[in-house]
């Protein structure tokens, strides 16, 4: 008797936990949906940090729990001239963080683009010392970092160092500087915030040789008692490539050199790419119809072939999540991605989980989908 109450008891907890594992909502959220996993992010421009574009930051604000700025706290804006620091946008940009309880990027310290010519000359126009390269490079980060101290949770500190090789991009940084130009860079970020989350970021790490490069670069900053924290893949991807494969490969062997991995920019593009796989920003090509063959919108088939695409990638990223802390979006919605505009001005993007009304796009189903399985 006492053994069937037993099993009748047993039976009935688990026939309430089967029914109450089926009646768990889906999460309708992407933070929702990767929560315990890793953050998911967006990056914003101005219309989102002023309110202009509030279909915009109610999107963001219900699905996205990390925010990165697309342009603010770049040299140019944030340091225009040699003794002018402009925090006011970017001020506002974290406090849209710290009021949303969001994970803040900076975004970032020292690249060759988005850099002001005057950084690398001195008064009378003629290129700077080494020495007083090192010092600029000290006073802006120390400026900006600091000012941000306890505020921001990740620093891009360098942004695009390496070539598709993996060698040293010949930027003026490197020229100047030399190749520690990187390690005074994370000295130099540590120094001003030793508890915030210090991050190399470059595009195309899928690339073999480019992530063997990273891969070393992120040993010599070790070998320097640097405290480099994350590799960020930005994730630039195309439709058809790079691979699944590839993509993991990227994740688990930059993993494996001892930082934790983030997708910092991903975007997917739907449209021809004649030039190759690359998001160098420097690259600008002429506008021509057949480069822009979706004006009017994007055709069933390309729309679910995203949106597997996309799929297949948040698994990834889901699979690895002892390592991946973070996936960011380079955009809300396809109508404000740079992909609009770059490397062809002009053209309609479909490169994100958001149409250009802001509804969610199939894509975005999948990836939920991906969360829930
Ligand atoms: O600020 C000027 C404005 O005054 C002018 O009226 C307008 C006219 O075109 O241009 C504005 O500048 C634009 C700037 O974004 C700010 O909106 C530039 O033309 C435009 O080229 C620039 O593009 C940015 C690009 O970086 C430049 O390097 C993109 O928005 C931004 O998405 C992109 O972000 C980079 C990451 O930082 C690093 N990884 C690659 C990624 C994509 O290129």
């Amino acid at each position: 008797m006492r053994l069937h109450r037993c099993i009748l008891l047993v039976s009935a907890v688990c026939l309430w936990n089967l029914a109450a594992t089926a009646q768990a909502p889906a999460p309708t959220t992407l933070k929702d949906a990767f929560r315990g996993g890793f953050v998911i992010g967006a990056a914003i421009n101005i219309a989102q940090i002023t309110g202009r574009d509030a279909r915009g930051d109610a999107i963001l604000i219900s699905q996205f729990n990390s925010i990165s700025p697309e342009n603010v706290m770049k040299w140019e804006v944030i340091h225009p001239r040699p003794d002018v620091y402009d925090f006011t946008m970017a001020d506002k940009y974290v406090e849209l963080g710290l009021k949303n309880h969001m994970f803040i990027v900076g975004h970032n310290l020292c690249w060759h683009a988005q850099t002001p010519d005057w950084v690398f000359k001195d008064e009378k126009g003629n290129p700077i010392s080494r020495e007083a390269l090192i010092e600029r490079l000290h006073d802006h980060i120390k400026t900006v970092v600091g000012h941000y101290k306890g505020k921001i949770d990740s620093w891009d500190v360098v942004n695009e160092a390496l070539n598709e090789d993996g060698t040293l991009r010949q930027s003026p940084w490197l020229k100047i500087i030399g190749d520690d130009f990187l390690i005074k860079a994370f000295q130099f970020a540590h120094e001003a915030d030793p508890n915030v989350q210090l991050n190399y970021n470059d595009y195309n790490l899928e690339t073999p040789a480019k992530r063997k490069g990273a891969i070393a670069l992120v040993k010599k900053l070790q070998a320097a008692g640097v405290p480099i924290a994350v590799v960020g893949n930005q994730a630039h991807l195309q439709i058809d490539g790079p691979s699944i494969a590839d993509e993991e490969a990227t994740v688990t062997e930059l993993a494996a050199s001892g930082v934790k991995v983030a997708i910092t920019e991903l975007d997917i593009d739907v449209l021809p790419s004649a030039w190759g796989k690359t998001a160098d920003v420097s690259l600008n090509i002429q506008a021509n119809p057949a480069l822009n063959p979706y004006p009017k919108g994007l055709p069933d088939d390309v729309q679910q072939r995203l949106a597997k695409r996309y799929a297949d990638l948040f698994a990834v990223y889901w699979k690895h999540r002892d390592v991946v802390n973070r996936v960011t979006l380079w955009g809300v919605t396809d109508s404000e991605s740079w992909l609009n505009n770059w490397p062809v001005r002009g053209r309609t993007s479909y490169p994100l989980l958001f149409d250009r009304d802001g509804k969610p796009k199939p894509a975005f189903e999948a990836v939920l989908k991906t969360a829930a399985n």
